[in-house]
């Protein structure tokens, strides 16, 4: 969480950084604020939004050609003007900004209190440029050493961008389990938690690693590691373009993520499939074919959504492939010594790459000799980095924070991975691959016309923007959907949903049931349509509001529904990605109805790199 932008160079660096923090808001929104180089140091910091800062600064001077941002979530310390970044020294010479979390704070506070420093805030970054100026008054060594010393001593994650009086021509930038891309330009230098404030600049970034510190001037870039060995930087080439970060003419990012679909689908299938052959091509795992042949198991961790597409993966790779599957909160996996060996697979997914939890969770499969297979979309982040092999999703930037596009192209790797793995192992025949890759192929078109729904959705949420509470039942694949279409809806509309099993109902929910409950039900034709009728009527007898995912065509659910949505009839393991589409745009229509700000609901963040 929390978003850094950093700039050095020739540049205004207000305009480079105030737009950088709103491409960064996605990841935080609590406070914002700048430190300007100009003669003297120029910090501006308010609570709220980026656009508050803004206008906090409207009459004052911005100029620089040196500068940093920083927009919060906040961990330490409540969202105010004193606790936003950045933070400075008790001589106010030098500043941070920082995303991530100190934990060996507390001891390290006490000790600088006991030594006579007074600190302005509650939060952990500030005690990080006390320790450094306390080492440099210490021992009269230059702020490099001091702060290569002072990371030496914490414990904790961090991305961090100082700015010194004392050395107005230079920023220092460090990495610690927390994001930081440094974008190479003529003569100048951008820092950034991602490559989106930094795209319409240069295409050339560096990934910061682990444990690494850059010492940037306009004209020249060290960097060290933190034990002070010199480091050969590898440049990439984006593959981002501008337009991926902007709205399109959509009203919210959510609403062009939703629409974005059919093309992210493509995107993520282009060059994997060949359905004539009955093929999928996975470069990123086929090192891992013959090991695939073999496997017992398969141990899939991740948060949020991308659990819920795990979920999904476990349907389809024990359906495809016949490998039992177990599917785990990487939060909880991190913490319960679980029983993994080199004999297991470990799917990691993650949209960001970066949530704290699931990076430690590979890191603990990993000391237990697991082979770690990534799924994620955002290219370069840590988790790919830390990964034995795996799939990018390739859905494009998702700025809304409520995951969309990346949870249907989770879904669709993990569908490409599933029949991979049944292709190693000849758990499916070849007239049922190519039917199913043929099928696979034309997903995009029908996820087209699930988007036809949306005028007739969006009249079916203008009835329920006063609800309080939301029950989302399905079985089978059905199941995680319902599950990520209620998380859909709390997280954007402030309604408590719970997503449930369909046939659990009977065994407490059911008592929730009266006339003012609204129960989206996916009823569609497939394994378990007969028994989900029965579900929808232990409702209806109860007096619940059935909003029922049919399939186009269905008349008997019809019958019993209060209101119904119609998705095109597909191969029971592409349900997920179809009945997925109109509960994105039902969460949508409710939260804008409500008033809410979908892009960027309140407490939450887009990277959850904290745990
Ligand atoms: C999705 O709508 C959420 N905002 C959240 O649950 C998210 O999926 C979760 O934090 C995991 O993030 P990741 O995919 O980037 O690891």
């Amino acid at each position: 969480m929390c978003g850094i932008v950093g700039y050095i160079g020739y540049r205004d660096a207000w305009p480079i950084i105030i737009k950088g923090l709103h491409r960064l808001e996605y990841r935080g929104y609590d406070s914002a604020g700048v430190a300007l180089m100009d003669g003297t140091m120029n910090i501006y910091k308010k609570a709220g939004k980026v656009s508050e800062l803004e206008l906090f600064t409207e009459n004052k001077n911005k100029s620089g050609f040196t500068g940093m941002g920083h927009t919060r979530w906040a961990t330490h310390g409540a969202p105010s003007d004193r606790n936003s970044h950045p933070h400075t020294s008790g001589d106010n010479r030098l500043a941070i900004i920082h995303n991530g979390i100190i934990e060996n704070y507390g001891s390290l506070k006490e000790a600088l209190t006991s030594r006579g420093h007074i600190f302005k805030s509650d939060t952990d970054t500030e005690v990080l440029i006390h320790l450094i100026e306390d080492i440099q008054e210490e021992t009269k060594l230059d702020l490099r050493e001091a702060v290569r010393l002072a990371l030496n001593e914490v414990i904790g994650a961090y991305a961090i961008v100082i700015m010194s009086k004392d050395e107005p021509d230079e920023l220092i930038a460090a990495r610690k389990g927390s994001p930081m891309v440094i974008g190479v330009g003529n003569n100048e230098y951008f820092i950034a938690s991602d490559a989106s404030p930094i795209i319409e600049y240069t295409k050339n970034v560096i990934y910061l690693n682990d444990n690494e510190i850059a010492y940037i001037k306009r004209d020249q870039l060290l960097i060290k590691s933190i034990d002070n060995v010199v480091q050969t930087p590898y440049i990439h080439e984006l593959e981002l373009e501008l337009e991926m970060l902007e709205k399109g003419g959509y009203e919210h990012f959510m609403l062009k993520e939703i629409y974005e679909q059919p093309r992210s689908i493509r995107d993520c299938m282009r060059g994997r499939i060949y359905p004539e052959q009955g093929l999928v091509q996975l470069g990123g795992i086929k090192e891992y074919a013959e090991k695939l042949k073999n496997i017992d198991r398969i141990v899939i961790i991740a948060c949020g959504t991308s659990w819920h597409a795990g979920l999904v993966a476990e349907y389809l790779i024990e359906e495809c492939a016949r490998i039992p599957v177990e599917v785990e909160y990487a939060s909880e996996f991190r913490y319960r010594n679980p029983i993994i060996s080199e004999k297991d697979i470990v799917i990691a997914i993650s949209q960001s790459g970066e949530t704290a939890d699931t990076m430690a969770a590979i890191e603990l499969a990993k000391e237990k000799g697991a082979t770690i297979f990534g799924v994620c979309n955002v290219v370069g982040a840590s988790i790919p980095r830390i990964s034995h092999a795996g799939v990018y999703t390739h859905a494009g930037p998702e700025i809304g924070v409520a995951s969309t596009k990346a949870f249907t192209a989770q879904v669709t790797v993990l569908t490409l991975m599933a029949i991979y793995m049944a292709q190693q192992r000849g758990t499916i025949t070849q007239s049922k691959l190519i039917s199913l890759l043929s099928e696979l192929d034309n997903i995009p078109v029908l996820i087209e016309k699930c988007l036809l729904t949306n005028d007739h959705v969006k009249s079916i949420a203008s009835k329920f923007i006063n609800s309080r509470n939301f029950l989302f039942l399905g079985r089978g694949s059905g199941f995680p959907v319902a599950l990520e279409g209620a998380l859909k809806l709390k997280e954007i509309s402030y309604i408590h949903a719970e997503g449930y099993p369909a046939a659990e109902m009977k065994h407490g929910p059911i008592a929730l049931i009266d006339e003012e409950m609204p129960v989206v039900v996916i009823a569609t034709k497939n394994s378990s349509y007969e028994k989900v009728i029965s579900n929808i009527q232990e409702v209806k007898a109860r007096k619940g509001i059935v909003i029922a995912i049919v399939t186009e065509g269905d008349t008997a659910v019809k019958k019993m529904a209060d209101y119904t949505i119609e998705i095109p009839d597909a191969e029971e393991i592409f349900l997920p990605l179809l009945a997925t589409v109109p509960l994105q745009l039902l969460s949508y229509h409710i939260a804008v109805m409500r008033g809410c700000n979908v892009d960027q609901p309140r407490n939450l963040a887009k990277s959850v790199t904290v745990e």
